[in-house]
């Protein structure tokens, strides 16, 4: 091998990354992390930070790699791009920055816990995010549309915060959602029937809101529903009897509404998988429907506060891992 090839293969090399450099990114290839968007958009977001007593992010200096600052996780591909960024749980107070929401590549953003104030960060560009969770903060203001954005969203959780006005119906656009948890907050208006579109949703929680109007029929159609608490609102009408096929249903809590009517006779054969049964504090009458004995996982049967008269249905012997029934007046 001759000795002058050696280096201009060296050159050669560095001139093609160079190129490459140039064509994908120029920024991403700089030598200094600190150039990158995702490092300026985690400072930016510092800056929103008015107190952080546990130190949290006392190593979020630009002599440490982003990727290493506490909380932050990177792709493990260059350019590094933040992908997880989770704080929660650290007592953190301010605002949070919307620069979080040119965090590209975000899978994962959860702030949950802290003392956060001020509205939603706008995360409209956020579409690999798949799980945010903002609760137990103090944030405020309304839930708006840009969430419709984040398409690959599977866990939606706000929950104990104080947003207030409707949810969006346009929710129905986040086709992966499994999870939406919005309970603890002063959200207001009706549960929206889009609701039924979510074929992939095993949990909501609209618990502990203002929410009125009646349930939507279309609510006892999301397919694979496991679980619906809906208590402590202010709902209004009952419980469809053409109650159908809702086998994957282990949860129900409506307790703490305005509901009234009777209970659908079905309603322990098309519940099969039915463990808690919460009722209590609505305006329920007529008899305790004798197939709920035929719900063979119930443990919990909580229908305090009601109108319901007759007798405890017999077939209720059959039960075998009851644990609670409550039918105080
Ligand atoms: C980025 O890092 C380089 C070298 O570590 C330093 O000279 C420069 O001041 C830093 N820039 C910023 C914006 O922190
Ligand atoms: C960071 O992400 C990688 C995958 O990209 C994962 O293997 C690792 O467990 C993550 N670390 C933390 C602390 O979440
Ligand atoms: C965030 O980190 C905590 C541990 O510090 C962990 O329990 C929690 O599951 C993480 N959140 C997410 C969404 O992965
Ligand atoms: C919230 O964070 C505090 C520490 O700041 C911790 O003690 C508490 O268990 C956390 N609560 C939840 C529900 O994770
Ligand atoms: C987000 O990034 C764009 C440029 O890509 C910048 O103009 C904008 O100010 C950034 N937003 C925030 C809130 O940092
Ligand atoms: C969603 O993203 C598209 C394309 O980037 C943009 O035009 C639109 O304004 C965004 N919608 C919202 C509600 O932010
Ligand atoms: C929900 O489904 C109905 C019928 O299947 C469809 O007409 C409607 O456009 C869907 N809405 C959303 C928000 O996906
Ligand atoms: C729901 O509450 C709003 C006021 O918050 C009221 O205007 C509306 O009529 C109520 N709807 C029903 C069905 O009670
Ligand atoms: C619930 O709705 C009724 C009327 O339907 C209204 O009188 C009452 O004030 C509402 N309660 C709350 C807490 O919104
Ligand atoms: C109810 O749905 C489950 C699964 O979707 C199905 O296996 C079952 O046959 C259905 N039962 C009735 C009575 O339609
Ligand atoms: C209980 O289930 C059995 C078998 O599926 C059915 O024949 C019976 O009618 C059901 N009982 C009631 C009260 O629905
Ligand atoms: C209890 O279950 C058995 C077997 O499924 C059934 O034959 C019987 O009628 C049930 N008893 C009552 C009181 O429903």
């Amino acid at each position: 091998m001759s000795l002058w090839k050696q280096p201009s293969k060296l050159a050669m090399v560095v001139v093609l990354l160079l190129l490459l450099c140039h064509a994908v990114d120029k920024v991403h290839c700089s030598t200094h992390h600190n150039n990158s968007q995702d490092f300026h958009s985690l400072l930016e977001f510092k800056k929103g930070i008015t107190s952080d007593p546990h130190g949290a992010l006392s190593n979020w200096n630009p002599s440490i790699h982003f990727c290493h600052w506490h909380g932050v996780n990177c792709s493990s591909t260059r350019p590094y791009r933040v992908t997880e960024l989770n704080l929660t749980g650290q007592n953190l107070a301010g605002q949070i920055s919307s620069s979080v929401g040119n965090l590209t590549f975000l899978h994962t953003l959860d702030l949950s816990n802290n003392s956060f104030i001020g509205p939603l960060p706008l995360l409209n560009k956020l579409r690999n995010l798949d799980l945010l969770f903002l609760g137990s903060n103090h944030l405020e203001d309304v839930i708006l549309d840009w969430l419709t954005n984040c398409s690959n969203l599977v866990y939606l959780d706000l929950s104990k915060n104080h947003l207030t006005g409707h949810i969006p119906p346009n929710i129905a656009f986040l086709k992966k959602l499994e999870g939406i948890n919005l309970y603890g907050n002063y959200l207001s208006g009706v549960i929206p029937p889009t609701l039924r579109n979510l074929s992939t949703l095993l949990l909501v929680d609209l618990s502990n809101n203002q929410l009125n109007g009646s349930i939507p029929n279309e609510v006892w159609q999301i397919p694979n529903i496991q679980m619906v608490n809906l208590a402590i609102n202010n709902l209004s009408g009952g419980i469809p009897d053409t109650f159908t096929n809702l086998s994957s249903l282990m949860i129900l809590g409506l307790d703490h509404n305005m509901l009234g009517g009777t209970l659908p006779s079905n309603i322990g054969d098309v519940l099969p998988h039915l463990q808690g049964l919460y009722l209590g504090s609505n305006l329920f009458f007529g008899t305790i429907p004798t197939s709920l004995g035929n719900a063979s996982n119930l443990e919990v049967v909580d229908l305090p506060n009601n109108l319901f008269s007759g007798t405890i249905p017999s077939s209720f012997g059959n039960l075998s891992k009851l644990q609670i029934l409550n039918l105080e007046v």
